[in-house]
């Protein structure tokens, strides 16, 4: 059986410039040396135009949710949902998902924020019930490799990083059990030092592409 894979990336920089972008390159070549039957796709939402959640988009989802079927909505109503929703469906059909981007502002870069409006959708990737909130997509695994110029995994700029922890909560909520991160911190330093990180995070990386056959 093939795989589906998606590769997200998230920095407007050229690849060879970026440490997040490297280690990301590094991975897929991994994974795609472990197995010829796999198919990775990438989205560069910094070069694919990702919609934005917009007026029509809000309008279609109140009528929705009100019981309109997708034929009462207006044209642009209609254009809104069904741009959103091709990333949509195209999430939910892939297997694993690996997303590179560097940490700004303590978050993530907005137009992956962009992306991760579209993906988190009630009734297509998770669902209310009595119960409360139920995440859709299991048997999937995500790799996050986050690049940042300070370091937020100890010490006092811990309560800060809202990037990995960000994304670890989101698609744990809509069902993701696997979710590895891999963390180049500390990374505005000398060079020899960034450098150092960069290739043990690409180790870091050969070991990741083996989960995804795990
Ligand atoms: C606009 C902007 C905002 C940034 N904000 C942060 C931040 O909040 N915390 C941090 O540790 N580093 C921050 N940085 C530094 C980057 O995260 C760091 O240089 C990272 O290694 C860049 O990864 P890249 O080489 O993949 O672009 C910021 C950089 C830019 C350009």
């Amino acid at each position: 059986m093939v795989k589906h894979g998606l590769y997200i990336k998230a920095n407007p920089k050229r690849e060879e410039d970026s440490s997040s972008l490297r280690v990301g390159r590094c991975l897929v070549e991994a994974v795609r040396r472990r197995s010829e039957r796999v198919v990775i796709e990438e989205i560069d939402v910094y070069r694919h135009p990702i919609p934005l959640i917009d007026g029509p988009f809000l309008s279609a989802r109140e009528k929705m949710a009100g019981g309109s079927a997708p034929d009462q909505l207006e044209p642009e109503e209609r254009a809104s949902l069904e741009r959103v929703h091709r990333l949509t469906d195209a999430f939910i059909a892939a297997d694993f998902y690996i997303f590179a981007y560097p940490l700004w502002n303590f978050g993530i870069p907005p137009l992956l924020k962009a992306y991760i409006d579209t993906i988190k959708v009630a009734r297509k990737t998770f669902r209310y019930t009595p119960e409360g909130p139920v995440g859709l997509l299991k048997d999937k695994t995500a790799i996050l490799i986050q690049s940042s110029g300070d370091v937020y995994s100890r010490g006092p700029l811990m309560p800060f990083e809202h990037g990995s922890r960000y994304l670890r909560a989101v698609l744990s909520f809509i069902g993701m059990e696997r979710i590895e991160t891999i963390l180049m911190e500390g990374m505005d330093t000398a060079r020899e030092e960034r450098e150092m990180k960069r290739r043990r995070a690409m180790e870091q990386a050969e070991q990741a592409a083996a989960l995804l056959f795990a």
